[in-house]
């Protein structure tokens, strides 16, 4: 595997690393509605000092195999929208896909376009068996967005993950190597 970062582009968007100058934006996003709420591991509040650790990590996670964390540009202006990640199991040969949008682009086509793009990746470029996606059972957004990038829901996994004194229900999404080449 290339241990290089790809810059991944779209019809709209620039997938590409952040630098470090872009931490306040970052910091300012990330703290906005539902991203703490609807994800497993992004904290609340999310601190510069959060943003910066971030910021900082990303090409070593990407170069030991771990996990692809790629910003979304918009093409044309540069501006930040959201991130978009890969977790990669490497001995199983399974990309998990997470990420977020910003509260004022949302529900414009951003994550599916993203999340599409990196799943391309993972499949051509990483060799991937299988990505799919949890969210929980109340996110119907995400849930929306797996559906429409061609992931097959998989079912619903009860009460699995406490979050905020709360057991949410995780739906899980997937496809494989064999429907993603027939386009199904
Ligand atoms: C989930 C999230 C990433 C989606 O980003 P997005 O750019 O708005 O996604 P898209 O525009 O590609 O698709 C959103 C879809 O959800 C639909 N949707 C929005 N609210 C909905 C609701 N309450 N019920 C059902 N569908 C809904 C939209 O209509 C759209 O579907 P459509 O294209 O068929 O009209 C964004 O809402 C977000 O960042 N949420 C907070 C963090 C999060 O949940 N991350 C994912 C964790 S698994």
């Amino acid at each position: 595997m290339d241990t290089a970062l790809p810059q991944l582009t779209t019809l709209r968007l620039l997938l590409r690393t952040l630098e470090m100058h872009q931490a306040q934006v970052l910091c300012t996003l990330a703290n906005g509605s539902k991203i703490a709420d609807n994800t497993a591991n992004i904290p609340s509040p999310y601190t510069l000092e959060t943003a910066q650790d971030f910021i900082a990590g990303i090409a070593d996670k990407y170069r030991t195999g771990e996990l692809l964390n790629l910003g979304m540009h918009v093409l044309g202006t540069g501006e930040l929208i959201g991130m978009v990640s890969l977790r990669i199991n490497a001995r199983h040969h399974y990309g998990h896909l997470g990420g977020w949008v910003a509260a004022h682009c949302r529900n414009q086509g951003y994550a599916a376009e993203a999340a599409s793009a990196v799943m391309d990746f993972g499949f051509d470029e990483l060799k991937l068996q299988r990505v799919g996606s949890q969210c929980f059972g109340r996110n119907k957004e995400s849930a929306r967005v797996m559906e429409k990038i061609g992931l097959r829901y998989e079912g619903c996994v009860r009460q699995a993950f406490l979050k905020n004194g709360v057991y949410e229900d995780l739906l899980g999404f997937a496809t494989v190597r064999d429907d993603w080449e027939r386009g199904l």
